[in-house]
């Protein structure tokens, strides 16, 4: 089962390049945004790519828990939505806001940085209470 999500999010990888390819062609053309949401386009890109690789970490560290398999599922699937939300709101916040003022693009990225943080501190937990009494090997 989480074998089919590290498929996933290899196929969520190629979608960074797209974006970075982008960028590219963007930062070439002065015309189609300016600097403040060029700003936010990257910003979105690398919070993209970056947890993209986390979530590739954290479906390895899964598997070191003695978690159920729903709540495996359960566990990687708010880290996702959190990757999601966290950088989609970059994007957004470049389509609907301005520059220091909030928007919908922040309050998306929030909520996004709060999934995370559910994700990755009930993971850290649980390895921490497992470490107690199991010998690792990596
Ligand atoms: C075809 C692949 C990719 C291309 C063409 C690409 C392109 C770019 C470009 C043009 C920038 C902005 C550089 C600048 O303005 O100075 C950038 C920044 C960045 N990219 Fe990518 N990228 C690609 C894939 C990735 C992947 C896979 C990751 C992460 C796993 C990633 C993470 C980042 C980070 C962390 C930044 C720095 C953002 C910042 O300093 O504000 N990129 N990329």
């Amino acid at each position: 089962m989480m074998t089919r999500f590290v498929g996933g999010l290899l196929l969520l990888l190629v979608t960074v390049m797209f974006g970075g390819v982008s960028l590219l062609r963007i930062l070439e053309d002065d015309d189609i945004l300016s600097d403040w949401q060029v700003d936010q386009f990257r910003a979105g890109h690398a919070h993209a790519g970056v947890l993209v690789i986390l979530s590739l970490v954290y479906v390895l560290f899964l598997e070191r828990t003695r978690w159920s398999a729903p709540k495996r599922r359960l566990a990687v699937t708010v880290l996702i939505a959190g990757g999601l939300f966290q950088s989609g709101g970059f994007f957004l916040h470049m389509l609907v806001g301005e520059p220091e003022s909030f928007s919908a693009g922040i309050a998306v990225t929030l909520a996004g940085a709060v999934l995370l943080a559910t994700a990755v501190i009930s993971l850290g937990a649980s390895l921490l209470r497992g470490h107690q009494d199991e010998e690792w090997t990596v």
